[in-house]
Order: C-alpha cells, then sequence, then structure tokens
C-alpha cells in the first residue's frame, strides 16, 4: 500500500489525533455540561491492540505524527503501554499527548520512557481559585507540578492551552505573556469554539485574538514571528522580544487554517473524523484486519472531507451540505 492520504482539494494527511477515551476528571465549562456526561461503554472503546492495527496501516498510508486525546488520556488505564505500542510502528516519528495535566506528574517518567514526545497541557487561569471554577473542581496545583515533570523528563517544547473566554479569563492575558516571557514556555491562546453544549453562551463569551496583539502594544512589547515549527497544529507562533517562551494564536473562528488542515480523527469508539466540526463518520471496527479494506475506508472518508468547517456561518445558517457534529469537544478531543 503506497496511496498518500491526499483530499479532493489536495490536503496531505501526515498527522492521526487518536481520542482513548470520552471520559474526563474534570468538566471544564466550555467543554462539558455541569451536570457531566453519559459517556459510552467501556466495551465500545477500541482496545489498544485495534488503535495500533489502525495506526500501523495508517503509517503505511504517509501518517507520521500522532496526538493522543480524550476526554482526558490519562484516565485511560495503562496508556504508557499503548504510547510504547504506537512508537514502535515504523514511520512513526511523534507521538504528542493533550492533557489537562492533573495526572502527569506522577507518570511523566514513564511514559516519556514509552516514546512521548510532547505535550500540551490546559491551564485557562494562573489563579487557583479560578482554576477551579474553569474546570469546576481542578487543583492547579498538580497541574503546575506537571509542567515542572515535563521539563524534568525533557519533554520541549511545553505548550500550555488556554481558551480564551470574555469575562472569565480575558483579563489574564498580560499575565500569560509575561509568563512567556519568563519561562521557556509556550502558551497557546485558543479561541472559544461553539462545540457542544452552549452554543447560546459562546458568541457572549467569544474573544477574537486581535485582542492579543492589541495587549502586546499595550505594554510595548514587540511580538515577532517566530520561525519555530515545534508541532502540526494550526497555531500562528510569536515571541515578544528577549522572551524565554512564546506564544501561539490558535483561531478556527475568526480566521480558520482549514485550507492547512492536515489531520484526520480517530474517537475513542473508532470513528474516523474527517473534519473536527462536522458529523460526517466512519467506524473502523470492522476493518480491522484486513489492511486494504481499512485504507480504503480512510481514502473514502477523505473524499467527503469538506473544504472548510465554516463554523460561525454554519451556527447562524440553516443550509449547509454537511451537519455539524452532535458530539462534544471531550467526545472527539479537540
Ligand atoms: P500541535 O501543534 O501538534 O502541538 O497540536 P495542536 O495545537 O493542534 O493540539 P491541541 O490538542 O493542543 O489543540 C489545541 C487547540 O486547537 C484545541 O482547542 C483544538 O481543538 C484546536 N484544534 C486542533 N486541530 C484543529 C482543527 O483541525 N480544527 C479546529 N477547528 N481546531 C483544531
Ligand atoms: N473551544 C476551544 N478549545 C476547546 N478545548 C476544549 N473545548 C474547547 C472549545 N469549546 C480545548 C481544550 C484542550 C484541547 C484539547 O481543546 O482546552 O486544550
Ligand atoms: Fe476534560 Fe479537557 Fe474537556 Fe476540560 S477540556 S472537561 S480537561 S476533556
Amino acid at each position: 500500500m503506497s496511496a498518500i492520504l491526499t483530499d479532493r482539494y489536495g490536503r496531505v494527511h501526515d498527522y492521526l489525533r487518536i481520542s482513548v477515551t470520552d471520559r474526563c476528571n474534570l468538566r471544564c465549562v466550555y467543554c462539558m455540561p455541569e451536570e457531566g456526561m453519559e459517556f459510552e461503554p467501556e466495551e465500545n472503546m477500541l482496545s489498544f491492540d485495534e488503535i495500533y492495527e489502525v495506526v500501523r496501516v495508517l503509517a503505511g498510508l504517509g501518517v507520521r505524527k500522532l496526538r493522543i486525546t480524550g476526554g482526558e488520556p490519562l484516565v485511560r488505564k495503562n496508556l504508557e503501554q499503548l504510547i510504547g505500542q504506537l512508537s514502535a510502528i515504523p514511520g512513526i516519528e511523534d507521538i504528542a499527548l493533550t492533557t489537562n495535566g492533573i495526572y502527569f506528574a506522577g507518570r511523566a517518567e514513564k511514559l516519556r520512557a514509552a516514546g512521548l514526545t510532547r505535550i500540551n497541557i490546559s491551564l485557562d487561569s494562573l489563579r487557583a481559585d479560578r482554576f477551579s471554577l474553569i474546570t469546576r473542581g481542578g487543583d492547579i496545583k498538580r497541574v503546575l507540578d506537571s509542567i515542572e515533570a515535563a521539563y524534568r523528563v525533557g519533554l520541549d517544547p511545553i505548550k500550555l492551552n488556554v481558551v480564551l473566554m470574555k469575562g472569565v479569563n480575558d483579563d489574564e492575558i498580560d499575565d500569560f505573556l509575561q509568563m512567556t516571557i519568563d519561562r521557556k514556555v509556550q502558551v497557546r491562546f485558543i479561541e472559544y469554539m461553539p462545540i457542544g453544549h452552549d452554543d447560546a453562551g459562546w458568541k457572549s463569551k467569544y474573544v477574537p485574538l486581535s485582542t492579543v496583539k492589541d495587549r502586546c502594544v499595550e505594554h510595548g512589547w514587540t511580538a515577532n514571528p517566530s520561525g519555530e515549527v515545534y508541532g502540526n497544529g494550526p497555531s500562528q507562533n510569536f515571541r515578544i522580544e528577549g522572551a524565554l517562551g512564546s506564544f501561539g494564536l490558535i483561531h478556527p473562528v475568526s480566521d480558520h487554517f482549514c485550507q492547512t488542515c492536515n489531520r484526520l480523527r480517530l474517537t475513542a469508539d473508532g470513528n474516523i473524523k474527517p473534519c473536527l466540526y462536522w458529523s460526517d463518520e466512519f467506524n473502523v471496527k470492522t476493518y480491522i484486519g484486513n489492511d486494504q479494506a481499512l485504507a480504503d475506508l480512510f481514502l473514502k472518508a477523505l473524499d467527503i472531507k469538506p473544504e472548510s468547517h465554516e463554523m460561525a456561518k454554519a451556527l447562524l445558517s440553516e443550509q449547509q451540505s454537511h451537519m455539524p457534529t452532535l458530539r462534544r469537544m471531550s467526545q472527539i478531543g479537540g
């Protein structure tokens, strides 16, 4: 099998985001409803061996980079084992983790030894009380310990994800920017996406990322585009002159980056999602064990991948060729 994963718009796909569970130990306000969610029964989840088989086939089709997501991926038992299995697949060069950081510190060494190469940690506030409100009970100390553990085991760069919300944490932009001056981290400001339970409240909380640039100007900080390419995602990266770290802007709403999309998604219950936003899905379970059929299924999924998500437009219009996803963020993994 030598076909590469190219879609109708010529986009080559070499990056797979694998959600290993829809469960999470937190319920962030922008991601889950207060009452929590009904989780997928365990028996519907792909096993590690099934995920391995899917990735083995995809590596043969040109996938080089993996990102493990959730829910919270570290609530899945023995994640180290999966990372070990995946890192042994010829062709796989990069295995990254997106986590809320609550359970990482104690497992950092083992995960690193298993083959983890990069980490992105959610940190939406630097204030303990506010962090607890946003995550509905999360302890910021554990996340800060995980950041230190990531440094200790040599994960570099360490990326911190900050979903900006008006009236919730947008008064902390300066503090996060100052953090990039003082420490070798990459803080990524992310526009709040209308996926999930709060689509009505989304508009009033949405903050366009031009605000971050405005804050730099206000402080007299010169932020230059930073040439570093630490990743495969949609972040546009900048460095304040003299800073140890950098910051990134991820703006799926105001200026979508669909034209350069290089990623496919696999949900914990075994569905290929060619696009984060739309509901089209293809279940892999019955194809595992037949490499050609599995490869064909991925090509079929790519064949209907839309040119763009048009997230904001879709919310306002009844007319669209695809249905917006019925999954919430925690069931996709971002
Ligand atoms: P790297 O650049 O490899 O570090 O990954 P990343 O920034 O894509 O990964 P991460 O899981 O940290 O995602 C950061 C934010 O980008 C999350 O809010 C994701 O939902 C969002 N994101 C990632 N890929 C896409 C995409 O294809 N479309 C949209 N709309 N958002 C995305
Ligand atoms: N909008 C933007 N980002 C989100 N994430 C979760 N929900 C949303 C949303 N509605 C982010 C998390 C995590 C990543 C996987 O996705 O903060 O860092
Ligand atoms: Fe859990 Fe991540 Fe969703 Fe927060 S954003 S509730 S940590 S899945």
